[in-house]
């Protein structure tokens, strides 16, 4: 054991699981909180450079946390936090982790007013840092994945009416779907606004017959070879857990931007962004409405 005092500051992260959450990192991470206090007397010994308390309740994909486990949790730390007093620590960091729904039309309001309830009575005193550290909540919204339906099936009298083919594939960008996260997908156009939807199927590129990119039966308007299909809310943990697997390479990246944003960040910006690396418009749906000029034919786009 090589004493640390003087390398680093620790923290005692502690399990308190979120039982709605889609990812529950308690089951690899965390110390219950009842063998806390024996843990931070061993750390008392060796190494008396803790700091604090982290906890994640979980990471769940497409809706908020429970804010009860929220509320547990703080209070959980809370009393961490008294019995590290008790062993002579002067605890001064609390780390609430990630679980923030990113999806659009998400906001933090309903959940930020309940950890600040919990933070005020528990935690009133104001030389104790809270962090956090949002993951999907920056980012999930920001990456629309976009695909080309290449081949279609129709069968006929069957639970399944339609199966869409795309180069898309749940190794090269959407690996959640393997972990049950559903994905919202819209065609970019609809032929037919009010037409039936149909119990769907939409295939991956790859050889794997678990490459399913709805993941079960969706409902989706009539499609035809060659309209491109948005999956919404993909920005978290999608190209950076992915791999070309069957040959198939990654979506390519482009980075779309209204005008006005565009002027807002080059007056912030010291070094100028390149203009080329963008594609500049209202919204990703009527871009590719009004242009279609995307870069090649069968080729995933994200957006
Ligand atoms: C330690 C830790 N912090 C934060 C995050 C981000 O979580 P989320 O994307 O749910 O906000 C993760 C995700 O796995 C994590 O493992």
């Amino acid at each position: 054991m090589i004493r640390t005092t003087n390398l680093f500051r620790l923290v005692l992260r502690i399990r308190y699981d979120d039982p709605t959450a889609t990812f529950h990192l308690g089951e690899k991470f965390g110390a219950y909180p009842e063998d806390a206090k024996q843990l931070l007397a061993v750390a008392r010994y060796l190494d008396p450079n803790v700091i604090g308390v982290s906890f994640h309740i979980g990471s769940s994909r497409g809706h908020n946390p429970d804010l009860n486990a929220f509320h547990g949790a703080i209070i959980a730390a809370r009393t961490v936090f008294d019995e590290a007093d008790d062993l002579g620590f002067h605890f001064t960091l609390l780390d609430i982790g990630g679980g923030f729904c990113g999806n659009k039309g998400a906001t933090l309001y309903e959940v930020g007013a309940v950890i600040n309830d919990v933070l005020d009575r528990y935690f009133p005193e104001t030389n104790i840092d809270v962090i956090a550290e949002p993951g999907q909540y920056y980012v999930n919204s920001a990456f629309t994945l976009i695909t080309q339906v290449h081949t279609k099936k129709v069968l006929n009298g069957q639970e399944i009416a339609r199966m869409y083919f795309t180069d898309v594939s749940v190794y090269n960008s959407m690996i959640d779907v393997v972990f049950k996260v559903p994905f919202d997908m819209t065609p970019v156009k609809n032929r037919k606004p009010n037409s039936r939807k149909l119990p769907s199927i939409v295939w991956g590129a790859t050889c794997c017959s678990n490459d399913k990119i709805s993941g079960d039966i969706i409902y989706l308007p009539e499609l035809y070879i060659g309209d491109w299909l948005m999956i919404h809310d993909i920005g978290a943990y999608s190209i950076s857990i992915s791999s070309d697997f069957n040959g198939f390479p990654l979506p390519n990246v482009h980075a779309f931007i209204r005008k006005d944003d565009w002027v807002y960040l080059t007056e912030k910006i010291e070094q100028p962004v390149p203009k080329e690396k963008f594609v500049f418009g209202d919204s990703t749906d009527k871009y590719l409405l009004t242009g279609l000029t995307l870069p090649s034919r069968y080729t995933t786009n994200y957006f």
